[in-house]
């Protein structure tokens, strides 16, 4: 009776166990991002905006969140500094005083974002996804200020920023609700 070489149980052994896993969320899957924003809100936006980062294609889930994230946080902190300098070209003092709230508001978002990043890495998704909210929070407060002041008008350009922010907001709540 032919015996089979231990080499070649061994080899059968190694293809078993070097196959990947196409089941679970590999990191490096091209898939991921597709079935990831899936479950999300804004398909195209999340897919769009993951994209954009080159790591994503080696991110997990919870990788993928991280990047939404900071393209939060870039987002919050461009348009603080965006609200900061309308003030200096306005003299209308109740206007100002409302884009000077908004920098405001929208730095608090950019400090809520970044202690959501702090949470995922401790693993702490409901406080993640707190903070998130909190983040798209601080934007909805901007526009109240403005709601509050009949006599001011929402800028347009600011409408269209909180509506950027809120909807990365809601990607990363979505996606963070994938992690639990
Ligand atoms: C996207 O989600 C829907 C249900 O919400 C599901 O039927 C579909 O198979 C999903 N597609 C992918 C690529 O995961
Ligand atoms: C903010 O996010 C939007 C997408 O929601 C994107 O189009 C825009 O370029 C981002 N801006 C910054 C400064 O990150």
């Amino acid at each position: 009776m032919a015996r089979v070489p231990s080499s070649s149980i061994a080899i059968v052994f190694l293809a078993i166990f070097l196959v990947p896993d196409l089941s679970g969320a590999v990191p490096g899957d091209p898939d991921l991002i597709r079935r990831t924003c899936n479950s999300t809100s804004f398909f195209d936006l999340c897919v769009s905006s993951l994209q954009s980062d080159p790591k994503s294609s080696k991110s997990d889930v919870k990788g993928l969140s991280v990047i939404v994230i900071n393209l939060g946080i870039s987002n919050a902190t461009d348009t603080s500094s965006y609200t900061s300098h309308l003030v200096k070209r306005r003299r209308n003092a109740g206007l100002n005083s409302a884009l000077e709230g908004c920098a405001g508001r929208y730095a608090d978002a950019r400090a809520a974002l970044c202690s959501a990043l702090e949470a995922l890495s401790l693993d702490d998704y409901d406080f993640a996804s707190l903070h998130v909210s909190a983040a798209a929070a601080y934007a909805d407060m901007c526009h109240s200020l403005f709601r509050l002041s009949p006599a001011l008008t929402y800028p347009a350009a600011l409408s269209s920023r909180e509506k950027a922010l809120e909807r990365l907001c809601t990607i990363a709540s979505d996606i963070i609700s994938l992690l639990g």
